[in-house]
């Protein structure tokens, strides 16, 4: 969910000159290990078995979007390939995140199938599954539609919806049907009004609406994706009732105390954990979620 600080903030942190400073200095860097475990599958795998020994799940995103070419979408493939293997070889109780506009959506429409389908594959014989994140509007059909044809094969999928998507409801009975893991989330990116909703009270009532439909749905896992602790509760109450499993989700570097509150709790937790190099793309939609989180930033910048 986006406010219109957060769009300004978006629009701001697209110029190329602000890019520059966040990725070319100490402060922007400095600003990105706050969100980013770390550059390679080694600084991953060192924050998920920290996490592990805290008793939480992992799902590991090995950051990048909207790739140009085939190379650049067959190469993010076999990064996710070496990463679950490395799940299976650390014992790590974590699956992998991916976008499909990584694996090619968009540029190789087939290219990104057959990728997500050697993901599935390798990702069943070490025991574990594959979320799907939900990118922009344009794309929500796109992903849907080949969550659908993937997970007809392999079983092993979920995917992210966004609460603020007018379209959710309908996805969910998609995505139901097919069965699988479903992560509800709010939603981070800036989208038109006829698409989505804009008021966080609007998103928030959607938000609690759909945490109902899923948690009462046997067919589906259902993981609730927010900091929020007023979301955070009404999930509680509805989870009490839920006979199957479920478990919330928080992005690392966020909300750390109450991560370790909820584990202490005996909830389920698991953490989205972010590495690489192309991380950019995802700090800045941190920090138009918590435009405060700028101000690290600024201060950081202005002390050099
Ligand atoms: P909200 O934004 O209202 O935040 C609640 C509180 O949490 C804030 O008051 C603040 O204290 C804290 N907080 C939230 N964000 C923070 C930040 N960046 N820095 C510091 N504090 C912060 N979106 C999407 O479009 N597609 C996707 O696939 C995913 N995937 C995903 C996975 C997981 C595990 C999570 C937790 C989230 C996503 N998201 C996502 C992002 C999601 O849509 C949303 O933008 C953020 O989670 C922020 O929304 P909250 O529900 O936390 O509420």
């Amino acid at each position: 969910m986006t406010s219109t600080l957060g769009r300004t903030v978006l629009a701001f942190t697209e110029q190329p000159p602000v890019r520059k400073v966040f990725t070319d200095t100490r402060p922007g860097r400095a600003l990105s290990t706050r969100f980013v475990a770390g550059e390679t599958l080694d600084d991953a795998v060192a924050a998920a078995l920290g996490l592990d020994r805290r008793g939480a799940r992992v799902s590991l995103d090995h950051l990048g979007e909207h790739v140009s070419d085939r190379s650049q979408a067959e190469s993010a493939r076999d990064d996710y390939l070496a990463c679950l293997d490395r799940i299976g070889v650390e014992g790590i109780d974590g699956n992998i995140s991916v976008k499909l506009t990584q694996l090619g959506l968009g540029t190789d429409d087939g290219l990104a199938a057959e990728s997500l389908a050697a993901l599935a594959a390798r990702a069943r014989e070490i025991g574990t599954s594959v979320s799907v994140d939900m990118e922009e509007s344009e794309l929500t059909e796109a992903t849907v539609t080949m969550f659908e044809r993937v997970q007809a094969v392999h079983g092993n999928l979920g995917l992210a919806v966004q609460a603020y998507l007018r379209r959710t409801p309908r996805d969910l009975d998609r995505i139901i049907a097919a069965g699988g893991h479903v992560r509800l989330c709010k939603g981070a990116y800036a989208e038109p009004p006829d698409l989505a909703y804009q008021s966080r009270a609007e998103v928030n009532a959607a938000f609690d609406r759909l945490t109902r439909l899923v948690m009462g749905n046997g067919r589906i896992y259902p993981a609730i994706a927010t900091h929020d602790d007023e979301r955070i509760a009404v999930a509680t109450e509805l989870g009490r009732s839920r006979t199957k499993g479920w478990e919330f989700q928080m992005l690392y570097g966020v909300r750390t105390k109450l991560q370790e509150e909820l584990l202490a709790s005996g909830h389920k937790l698991r953490v989205y954990v972010p590495y690489g190099s192309a991380w950019y793309p995802y700090l800045t939609r941190r920090l138009a979620e918590r435009p405060a989180n700028l101000w690290f930033f600024l201060r950081a910048a202005a002390s050099r």
